[in-house]
C-alpha cells in the first residue's frame, strides 16, 4: 500500500477503525479477532517504534508473531528476497509486515506469496502506517485534520515518512508546508499535491503552524556530500529552543523517530511542552502512546 494511491475515503475509514480499536490498547485487553493466525514481521532495516508497535498490535488482536530479523537470517548468506519471502510463506502466515530498503519490496512480497502484506517502510518511498499514525495523532489533538497547517522540515529527499504524510494530510484537507536544505528537498519536477507548498525559510513557517514535524538526516541513504559543514544544519533547519518559542500556543511538535537530539531538534524542545513525541509521564502523555 502507498498512501499516494489510496482514495481519501479509505484512509478516513482506516483512521475510524483505529479509533474503534484504541480502547483495546488503552485497557491492555486482548481480542480474539485474529486468534490462531500468524503475522510475520520481516524487518530488513532497523526499527524501534514501528517494529514494537506492530508486535504490540498483533498481540492485542490475538495474532501469533513470527519475527524475522534480516541481520541474523540467511539473507546474510546470499538468499534473495524472493526466496526468503517464499520460505517464510511456507510457515502459512496470514499476514506479512515488511520493511526494506527497496521501495517496492512490500508489494513484491505480496505478489510472490499471495499473502496480504503491510508496508512498514519501503526505501525512501512511503511509510503508510507512520503517516496514518501521525494523522490519528493530529485528529486526537485538534479534533480535525482539514484546515490544519502542518510544516515538515528536514531530509525530505530520503524520507518515506514525509512522502506518506504529504499525501495523506493533503488528501484529508490539511495545508502542508515543506522545508528542506536545497540538496535535501524532493526532486525538482516532482509533482506536489494540491494543498502542499515549498518554503525556503523555516523561521517564517513556524508562527502559523498547528504542527511542526522535524525529520532525521538519513545519512545511511546519502551517497555524496548533501550537507553543509558543521553546525549549519541545526542553525538553519533545526527546531531549536528559540524557534520553538515562536510556535502558537497549542501547536504541537512531532518527530517519527529516531531523533538525533541537538541536530534536527533541541533536547529541550523534544521534551518540552509542545512535544507529543515521547511520553513525559503517564498523565502528561498525549500522542506519545505511539
Ligand atoms: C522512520 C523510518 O524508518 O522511516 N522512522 C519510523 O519508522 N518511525 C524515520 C527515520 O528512520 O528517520
Amino acid at each position: 500500500m502507498a498512501i499516494e494511491e489510496e482514495p481519501a475515503a479509505r484512509l478516513t475509514a482506516l483512521l475510524e477503525t483505529a479509533g474503534r480499536l484504541r480502547p483495546l490498547f488503552e485497557s491492555g485487553g486482548a481480542s480474539t479477532l485474529l486468534a490462531g493466525r500468524t503475522a510475520v514481521l520481516a524487518f530488513f532495516e532497523n526499527s524501534t517504534r514501528t517494529r514494537s508497535a506492530f508486535t504490540r498490535a498483533a498481540h492485542l488482536l490475538g495474532l501469533n508473531v513470527l519475527p524475522f530479523d534480516a541481520g541474523i537470517s540467511s539473507a546474510k548468506k546470499g538468499e534473495t528476497l524472493r526466496d526468503t519471502a517464499l520460505n517464510l510463506a511456507a510457515m502459512r502466515p496470514a499476514l506479512f509486515v515488511v520493511r526494506h530498503s527497496a521501495p517496492d519490496a512490500p508489494r513484491q512480497v505480496a505478489g510472490w506469496t499471495g499473502i496480504p502484506t503491510v508496508n512498514a517502510g519501503g526505501g525512501a518511498h512511503e511509510h503508510p502506517t507512520q503517516g496514518l499514525l501521525d494523522a490519528f495523532c493530529l485528529q486526537r489533538e485538534f479534533g480535525r485534520i482539514a484546515g490544519l497547517k502542518f510544516v515538515i522540515c528536514g531530509d525530505l529527499r530520503h524520507s518515506r515518512v514525509a512522502r506518506s504524510n504529504l499525501h495523506l494530510l493533503t488528501k484529508l484537507g490539511a495545508q502542508v508546508t515543506l522545508v528542506a536544505p536545497p540538496t535535501l528537498g524532493f526532486d525538482a519536477g516532482w509533482p506536489l499535491p494540491a494543498g502542499a507548498s515549498i518554503a525556503a525559510d523555516f523561521d517564517a513557517a513556524i508562527p502559523d503552524a498547528d504542527a511542526v514535524m522535524v525529520l532525521r538526516l538519513q545519512h545511511e541513504r546519502m551517497e555524496g556530500p548533501f550537507l553543509p559543514p558543521g553546525g549549519e544544519y541545526r542553525a538553519r533547519w533545526g527546531l531549536t529552543a528559540a524557534r520553538a518559542e515562536k510556535m502558537k500556543p497549542g501547536a504541537i511538535v512531532m518527530h517519527p523517530g529516531p531523533m538525533n537530539r541537538g541536530v534536527e531538534i533541541d533536547s529541550s524542545v523534544a521534551d518540552g511542552p509542545h512535544s507529543v513525541i515521547l511520553p513525559r509521564s503517564r498523565s502528561a502523555s498525549r500522542c506519545a502512546w505511539r
